[in-house]
Parts: C-alpha cells; sequence; structure tokens
C-alpha cells in the first residue's frame, strides 16, 4: 500500500546464471557454480565461493555435505590437487574473525594484526602458513583450526564468523601471491 493507502504490486526482476532442482547433487553443482574458479585461481586470481539464504534452505548440506555425498568444500579440495601443476606447493593458513579481532587457528589462536600496506591491500601480519600434500592434510588441519573456534556449533548465535584462507604458492616463489 501506498501512503495515499492505494494499492499496487511491487515487481521485481530477478535473474540467475543457474537454477537446480532439489535432485540435484552437491556434484553437479559444484561442476555448474565453482569448478571454472580454479581456472581463475590457478591463474593467480583470488575466488571465493559462499551460500547464502534462509535457515533450511540447504546451505550447510552443499558446502559440508553429509555422510554420504560430499559437499563443495571437498570437491574443490580435490579439484585444487588434481589440477595443481606439478611443481606447485599448496600452503594452507586458516583464522578467525571473531569480535572484530583476528586470531590464528594454526598456532594456538594467536593474536592476528591486518595492516594495509603501501598499495592498499591488507595483509595479515604473523599469520601461519602450513604446507599440505593431500586432500587429507587439509581436511585435517581445517578439522583442527575448527576445534579452537571460540565457540562451538551448539551456540550458533554467539559463534564469530570465521574464513578459511588457502593459499597456493609455487615452490620457486618466496612468498604467497
Ligand atoms: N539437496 C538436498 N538433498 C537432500 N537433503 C537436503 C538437500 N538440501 C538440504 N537437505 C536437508 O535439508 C535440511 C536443511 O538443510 P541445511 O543444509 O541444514 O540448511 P541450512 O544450512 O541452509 O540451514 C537438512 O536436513 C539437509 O540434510
Ligand atoms: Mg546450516
Amino acid at each position: 500500500m501506498k501512503v495515499d493507502l492505494t494499492r499496487y504490486t511491487c515487481n521485481h526482476r530477478f535473474s540467475f546464471d543457474q537454477v537446480f532442482g532439489e535432485q540435484a547433487s552437491n556434484q553437479e553443482v559444484y561442476e555448474r557454480t565453482c569448478a571454472h574458479f580454479m581456472d581463475t585461481v590457478f591463474e593467480g586470481g583470488n575466488a571465493a565461493c559462499f551460500a547464502y539464504g534462509q535457515t533450511g534452505s540447504g546451505k550447510t548440506h552443499t558446502m559440508m555435505g553429509n555422510g554420504t555425498e560430499p559437499g563443495l568444500y571437498l570437491l574443490a579440495a580435490h579439484d585444487m590437487f588434481r589440477r595443481r601443476p606439478h611443481e606447485m606447493t599448496l600452503h594452507v593458513s586458516f583464522y578467525e574473525i571473531y569480535g572484530g579481532k583476528l586470531f590464528d587457528l594454526l598456532n594456538s589462536r594467536q593474536k592476528l594484526r591486518a595492516l594495509e600496506d603501501a598499495k592498499q591491500s591488507v595483509n595479515i601480519v604473523g599469520l601461519t602458513d602450513h604446507p599440505i600434500t593431500t586432500v587429507h592434510d587439509l581436511m585435517n588441519l581445517i578439522t583442527a583450526g575448527n576445534e579452537l573456534r571460540s565457540a562451538g556449533h551448539t551456540a550458533p548465535t554467539r559463534r564469530g564468523r570465521s574464513c578459511c584462507v588457502a593459499s597456493a604458492r609455487s615452490a620457486a616463489a618466496s612468498g604467497p601471491r
């Protein structure tokens, strides 16, 4: 209803790049949404994938999978190892943003500082970087880091927002790309 009380219908147009039915597998979702991000990643770029939607809409199912079906995280990890060039080593770091502060989840929750350099890019000072050679290594580090998070899964409203940053760099390079 408008301020002068006349009724009106508000129309929105939405566009979607992909639409999936309820029977679509996580593998199918991965292939048609995230798989091409790997091209960007191996060209030195950054890619992000996040799930957004109402509670119960299937975010956790899609990202984490279940006992029988892997989620997008695991599918992406397999793809990353499968596609990496022979000489490239992969390193992972994992930190949590909680109450506006940063903590290294792979270094006993060491407090970190986010500083901007002369090129205006944000650097997380002191963040540790761990070499991984298999998907299993990656998942072990994520599990270990998750255990150091400030609150468990039972307190969703108080839980801090965590990010996992995986950085890939070649063996010859001296720093993360
Ligand atoms: N594509 C799917 N196929 C089968 N079950 C699904 C699918 N998506 C979600 N579910 C189930 O629906 C419920 C809610 O999904 P969930 O991923 O927990 O939602 P969210 O994380 O968005 O709150 C869970 O029991 C989940 O296993
Ligand atoms: Mg969920």
